[in-house]
């Protein structure tokens, strides 16, 4: 394996840009090759089969880029095509977005209740309650799914009126009441965690994978030793075309983006 190559993160849309946007800052010299499946998004609402299968068209695509390492940047497809990822990349890293933020959650000592808001597929695979509770099972977690905001912030809509009713109506339900920490199990959701924030009136913490997964990318380059040495070339590449991607990727990555459509089968 190549240390030069690129790190390759996929998504069903723009949500996997925050942690590419993570992984970034805190490895400025990786080359990063993204795939945003945005003819198949949401994911969410897809059944678990229909996910592994764009999960192992996806891997292959990035196997035959060469990519070191593949980060499953999206909870939907952590939660139920990571052993598929694995098992077409058996050679390289595999890293998915839950298991950093189930460390980070359950190395607190005082926690009682976390909340947790993600698509329908996480919510329904009740991946995180299982993972938290087979290392903590004292926790409480309270799961929800918020369906409507993928499609809402991937058209775009982060900061206006029609975000911050829909996010209010959801962060209301009474399932949620009297967390301490919320997890923002949909790799969409930074983009509106100042609304979610100030719903909060910024009294508990709010956990987006985002960070805890640039952490994670970072040692396994690290343990592999595969740090890059080469000047960054990132690429990005789409199943169908959006304006939304491509101002969202310009907004994370500037002008510095080559939007690429293609087809994998
Ligand atoms: N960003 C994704 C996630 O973390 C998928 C959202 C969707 O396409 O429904 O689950």
């Amino acid at each position: 394996m190549e240390n030069n190559q690129a790190i390759g993160v996929f998504d069903s849309g723009i949500g996997g840009l925050t942690v590419a946007n993570a992984i970034q800052k805190v490895l400025p010299q990786e080359s990063l090759l993204y795939f945003g499946d945005t003819r198949h998004l949401p994911y969410g609402e897809k059944s678990a089969l229909a996910i592994q299968e764009f999960a192992r068209r996806i891997s292959r695509f990035l196997l035959s880029k060469n990519c070191k390492m593949i980060v499953i940047a999206c909870n939907t497809a952590s939660s139920v095509a990571y052993e598929v990822v694995k098992e077409i990349a058996p050679n390289i890293p595999v890293i998915n977005v839950i298991d950093p933020v189930v460390k980070h959650i359950t190395s607190q000592a005082n926690l009682k209740k976390v909340g947790v808001i993600g698509t329908k597929g996480t919510i329904n695979s009740n991946i995180y309650s299982k993972k938290l509770l087979s290392i903590k099972p004292q926790l409480n977690v309270s799961s929800l799914a918020t369906p409507l905001l993928a499609p809402m912030i991937e058209e775009g809509f982060f900061s206006d009126k029609i975000s911050q009713t829909i996010i209010e109506n959801y962060l209301k339900d009474p399932q949620l009441k009297g967390i301490e920490q919320l997890v923002l199990a949909c790799t969409h959701y930074p983009l509106v965690q100042d609304i979610i924030a100030q719903f909060y009136q910024n009294d508990i913490e709010i956990i987006d994978s985002a960070s805890q997964v640039a952490k994670v990318v970072k040692s396994t380059l690290f343990e592999h030793n595969i740090i890059s040495t080469s000047a960054v070339n990132h690429q990005f590449f789409v199943s169908d075309y959006t304006q939304a991607f491509e101002k969202s990727a310009k907004y994370f990555f500037h002008d510095n983006i080559h939007l690429m459509e293609i087809s994998i089968t």
